[in-house]
C-alpha cells in the first residue's frame, strides 16, 4: 500500500455492513504513514547509521523544520526552489519547509558555531519536503540523515566523508551499491569556457546531470554552440571507471585533488569508489568533488546518497568557509533493504501472558510487570478472551512465547512456557521466569 497512490479517494457505501456518513479523511499525497514493522526496521537503520557518524567524531545537531525561505533560495538551485513549500506565516513572513538540511546546518554554524575550533564534525537525521511528482522511492515528505563536515577543504576532508558515508550505507545492511566519485569543477570550467551566458550554462549542467544529451545537442544548436564543445562534454561526462583515469585526463587542480582522495581512501580500506565525471548533482551549491551512492536494485530512484564539497555560509552573512557533507535517503536505503531481503523479522513482543481463567487474571498482572520491570518485550491479554482466542491472537501478535497461568501452575508458584513456533511447553517457577525467557531469547 505506498503511499503515493491518492489523495482523497472517499469510500462510498457500506464497509463491513456499515453505512459511512462521512468519505475517509486521507493522509496527503506523496506522504507515508510507518507502521511498528516498518517502524523498527527504519528505527534499526537510523542506529546503525547514527552509530557510524559517532564512530567517526560526528555530533548530532537539530535544526529547524521550516526556516526563512531566502536561506534555500540563496544557492539551493532552481529545481530545488521550484519544489519548495513556502508560505505567509502570520507575521507575513515567507517561510519554507526545509527541502534538505545543508543549508540550516551552515546557518546555524554562522549564527552560533562560528568561533569554535575548526573543523566541526556534525550530523542530523530529519525529515524533509519536496513537491515532487511522487513514485515508489519519491516522496513529499521523506527523511534524511546526513554529516557535514565544516572548515577544511583539504583531500583528506573529502575522504573522510566519503569513508563515512560508505560505512552509513554498509552498517545499514546494504550490500549492493556503487560509489561514485567526480569533480564539479572539471565540467562546469569545460561548459563555461565557452558558454558565457551563466543561464545557458546552468541549463547545460542540468541537462547533463539527467543525462538528456539529445536536448543539450538542441540547446547547442538552438544557441549555436559548437558541436565540438558538445563531443568533449559527452566524453567527459562519460569518464567512468577505475581511479587510473585520472591519469589519462588533462592534469589539473581538480585531478591532482581527486588522485589525493582516492589515496587516502585506499589507506582507510575503501575500495568501492569508481570514478563518474558526469556527476552534477541537483543542487548548485557544490564547488568540489561531488559524489553519489546508488542502490541498483532501485531502478529509477536509485540515488541512495548525494554530496560533496560546497561553500555557502558566505550567503548567510558570514566568512567562506569550505565544507564538505552529504545527506542519505532514509527511505531510499530501507526500499533497498527490502529489495535485498536483509530485512530483519519484526516481533514486536517476546512474551504474551494468558490466564488460563478469569480467577488467574491478576496473577497475570503481576507476571507481566516482572517481565517489563526485567527488560522483556511483555503483553498480557486484556480482552478477556479464551485460552484458544488468546493463543490465535498470540501468534498473530507475533510473540516469541506464550506465558500461561494456569490453576495448577498458580497454586505451586509456576507458569508455563509455550514456544510458540515448535508449540513446546514447559512449567517453570514464576520467580525465575525472567531469566529463564532471557536465556531462551538469546
Ligand atoms: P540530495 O541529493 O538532494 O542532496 O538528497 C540526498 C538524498 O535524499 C538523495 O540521494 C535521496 O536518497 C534522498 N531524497 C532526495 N529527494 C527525495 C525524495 N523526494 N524522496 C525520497 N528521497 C529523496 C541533499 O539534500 C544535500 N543536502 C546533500 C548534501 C549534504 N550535500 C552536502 N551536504
Amino acid at each position: 500500500m505506498p503511499g503515493y497512490e491518492s489523495e482523497a479517494r472517499p469510500p462510498k457505501g457500506l464497509r463491513n455492513g456499515i453505512t459511512l456518513s462521512r468519505p475517509m479523511i486521507q493522509r496527503p499525497r506523496g506522504t507515508r504513514d510507518f507502521g511498528p514493522a516498518e517502524m523498527a526496521g527504519r528505527r534499526a537503520i537510523e542506529a546503525a547509521m547514527r552509530a557510524a557518524c559517532q564512530r567517526f567524531g560526528f555530533g548530532e545537531v537539530v535544526t529547524p523544520t521550516f526556516e526563512h525561505s531566502e536561506l534555500f533560495t540563496a544557492r539551493s538551485g532552481e529545481a530545488i526552489v521550484d519544489e519548495m513549500y513556502v508560505f505567509r506565516d502570520k507575521g507575513d513572513r515567507e517561510m519554507a519547509l526545509r527541502p534538505e538540511i545543508t543549508a540550516s546546518i551552515i546557518r546555524y554554524f554562522v549564527n552560533e558555531m562560528s568561533k569554535v575550533p575548526r573543523p566541526l564534525k556534525l550530523y542530523y537525521v530529519g525529515n524533509c519536503f519536496r513537491y515532487e511528482n511522487p513514485q515508489s522511492g519519491r516522496y513529499r515528505e521523506f527523511f534524511q540523515l546526513g554529516a557535514e563536515l565544516i572548515g577544511t577543504k583539504t583531500p583528506e576532508t573529502d575522504a573522510e566523508v566519503i569513508a563515512l558515508a560508505v560505512n552509513c550505507v554498509r552498517d545499514a545492511g546494504l550490500e549492493n551499491f556503487v560509489v561514485r566519485v567526480g569533480h564539479i569543477g572539471i565540467l562546469k570550467s569545460l561548459v563555461r569556457s565557452e558558454i558565457e551566458d551563466e543561464k545557458t550554462a546552468a541549463e547545460a549542467l542540468r541537462m547533463i546531470d539527467k543525462e538528456d544529451f539529445d536536448a543539450l545537442g538542441d540547446l547547442f544548436d538552438a544557441r549555436a554552440i559548437s558541436r565540438r564543445l558538445f563531443d568533449r562534454i559527452v566524453a567527459l561526462a562519460d569518464t567512468k571507471g577505475g581511479a587510473e583515469l585520472l591519469d589519462k585526463l588533462e592534469k589539473s587542480e581538480a585531478t591532482e585533488h581527486l588522485k589525493e582522495v582516492f589515496s587516502v581512501l585506499k589507506l582507510y580500506g575503501i575500495d568501492e569508489c569508481q570514478i563518474d565525471l558526469g556527476i552534477v548533482r541537483g543542487l548548485d551549491y557544490y564547488t568540489g568533488m561531488v559524489f553519489e551512492i546508488d542502490a541498483p536494485k532501485l531502478g529509477a530512484e536509485k540515488q541512495v546518497l548525494g554530496g560533496g564539497s560546497y561553500t555557502l555560509s558566505e550567503l548567510f552573512g558570514g566568512e567562506p568557509v569550505f565544507s564538505t557533507g552529504f545527506a542519505i535517503g532514509i527511505d531510499r536505503v530501507a526500499l533497498a533493504l527490502k529489495a535485498e531481503s536483509a530485512e530483519a523479522g519484526y516481533a514486536p513482543i517476546d512474551a504474551y501472558v494468558i490466564p488460563a481463567k478469569e480467577d488467574m487474571r491478576k496473577y497475570a498482572f503481576g507476571i507481566v510487570a516482572k517481565l517489563r520491570q526485567a527488560g522483556i518485550r511483555a503483553d498480557v491479554d486484556l480482552m478477556r478472551r479464551t485460552m484458544s482466542k488468546n493463543l490465535k491472537y498470540a501468534s498473530s501478535a507475533g510473540a516469541r512465547f506464550a506465558i500461561i497461568v494456569g490453576r495448577e501452575e498458580m497454586a505451586k508458584r509456576k507458569v508455563v512456557i509455550r514456544d510458540m513456533k515448535t508449540g513446546e511447553q514447559t512449567q517453570v517457577p514464576a520467580d525465575f521466569l525472567g531469566d529463564e525467557l532471557k536465556k531462551l531469547l538469546a
